[in-house]
């Protein structure tokens, strides 16, 4: 159940972070509002995915990884804001979520592709 929430908050997350990205990159004055709920849903992924450690010494790299992939987001969207470059938090992004993701699949709770 509690995995369920934690993709959802992910999944939205995500979408929101490059409905974001676009909107800040076309200068779209409700940039900032969707930056907002994008942060919010930063909380939640972490608070759901808070809900689901259950041992700390299995789950300590997941939660890193997972806060390296909330980081580069939040980073990506400040850069691209200011109109810093930010091809470097994007291979950040990328290499950290294709990462957590297995991870999530190789740890035991819901779904666990990879055994
Ligand atoms: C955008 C960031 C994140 C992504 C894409 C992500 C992705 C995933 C995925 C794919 C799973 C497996 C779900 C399943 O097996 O049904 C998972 C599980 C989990 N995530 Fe995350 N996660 C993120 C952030 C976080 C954060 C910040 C934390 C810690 C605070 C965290 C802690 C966990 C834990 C403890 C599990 C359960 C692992 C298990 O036993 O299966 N995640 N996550």
């Amino acid at each position: 159940m509690t995995t369920h929430l934690h993709i959802t908050a992910w999944v939205i997350g995500i979408i929101l972070f490059f409905v974001t990205y676009s909107m800040l990159k076309s200068g779209n004055p409700k940039a900032k509002m969707l930056h907002m709920i994008t942060r919010l849903f930063y909380l939640l992924i972490f608070l759901t995915g808070g809900m689901l450690i259950t041992d700390f010494g299995a789950y300590a790299v997941k939660m890193i990884v997972g806060i390296i992939v909330i980081a580069a987001m939040e980073m990506v969207l400040v850069r691209t804001k200011k109109r810093k470059s930010t091809s470097a938090m994007w291979i950040l992004f990328i290499v950290a979520l294709v990462f957590v993701v297995y991870l999530g699949l190789s740890l035991p709770q819901g779904l666990y592709f990879f055994k």
